[in-house]
């Protein structure tokens, strides 16, 4: 993974954000600082994925107060209240108020040291969350690797890839370490309309990574599947809810409606910072709606008429019972999920 595109880079007073609005045509890093910045960068797009999200509001937080000056009190107030806002920039992936909120404990727990000794805290927090998500990429990796086989057929939405972490991927996670070891796995991603995830991000860093990797559109999932070309479905998460639904980029519950009709295993590769066990099902988990251009238009061209109606919803839930497994860090769940859900999480 040495060569591998990083997603962000922290450099002490900064981060250099990768625009993946520019992938695959331009390499672009933004210079981010100030939590505007990185609320607009979370919002807009700029980066994006639930675990990548909850590390750079990790980072973002210890950056909003780097430059405070006022005592520990203070410092916490401005830090909750920058969480405050920050929180709002995406409602689905629950890793951004996950991240937020392991950042107040961090400053709440060393709130009698001195502000800058609560600033040296922060930074060793947010670089912790950074460090904990390649390993948790890298362990969903290796336990996924042992529901598959040599040559598998597997198919993917959105991107759940090295670009929406640190490095690996949650779904990818597998299919690096498979490459890595000569199992040859035959890859599918759907283009993943209409923001073009797996056309822009997934197809390029899979196939830059040299793996097989075969680009379809979304509505052409069921034919593959029907045609026995795919072994299993693996795909990442934005939320899961205690009782295994789980919320993922719209077009997912579709997969795993047809996973089920011809009898092939679909995974969710998930962090436990993406589960969450105060939201009890799909129901509950909130759906971002995003501009209506992003389907009236393409790449700047009106492509249907003006005055339409639009419905834009970003993400849908997969139904627990239409998954064949919650595949996380800490173990395999099957299920029921609501029962052992909540023993992993315990545990
Ligand atoms: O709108 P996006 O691009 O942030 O949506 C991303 C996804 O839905 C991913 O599958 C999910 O965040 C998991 S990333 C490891």
């Amino acid at each position: 993974m040495s060569e591998q595109l990083l997603p962000i880079i922290f450099k002490d007073d900064h981060l250099q954000i990768l625009d993946q609005r520019q992938l695959p045509n331009k390499i672009v890093y933004n210079k981010r600082k100030t939590i505007e910045e990185v609320f607009h960068a979370i919002k807009d797009m700029e980066l994006r994925g639930a675990p990548l999200i909850g590390i750079t509001a990790a980072y973002g937080m210890y950056l909003s107060v780097l430059e405070f000056k006022g005592d520990s009190k203070a410092l916490l107030n401005q830090l909750k209240d920058n969480g405050d806002y920050l929180v709002k920039a995406r409602p689905t992936a629950v890793n951004l108020a996950w991240a937020i909120k392991r950042m107040i404990a961090t400053a709440k727990r060393n709130h009698e040291k001195e502000p800058e000794e609560i600033k040296k805290e922060l930074l060793s927090e947010a670089v912790l969350i950074n460090k904990e998500d390649v390993e948790i990429c890298k362990s969903i990796g290796e336990k996924l690797l042992t529901l598959l086989k040599k040559g598998n057929g597997l198919l993917t939405h959105c991107n759940a890839g090295a670009l929406a972490t640190y490095q690996y991927g949650t779904a990818t996670a597998p299919m690096y370490l498979g490459h890595e070891r000569g199992w040859k796995f035959k890859i599918f991603t759907d283009e993943t309309r209409p923001y073009n995830q797996g056309a822009r991000l997934t197809a390029f860093e899979l196939s830059e990574a040299g793996m097989d990797v075969t680009l379809i559109c979304d509505n052409m999932a069921g034919v593959v599947m029907s045609q026995g070309k795919v072994d299993a479905v693996i795909v990442g998460c934005d939320r899961v809810a205690s009782n295994g639904d789980t919320a993922n980029k719209i077009g997912t519950m579709t997969l795993s409606v047809l996973a089920k009709e011809f009898g092939i295993p679909f995974y969710i590769a998930a962090p436990t910072p993406t589960i969450d066990m105060e939201t009890p099902s799909g129901k509950e988990i909130p759906i971002e709606e995003r501009p209506h251009e992003e389907i009236t238009t393409f790449k700047g061209e009106r492509v249907a008429p003006e005055n339409i109606s639009v419905y834009n919803p970003a993400f849908d839930v997969s139904q627990a019972e239409n998954i064949t497994a919650i595949v996380t860090e800490k173990g395999i769940v099957y299920p029921p999920y609501k029962e052992n859900l909540a023993k992993l999480m315990k545990g």
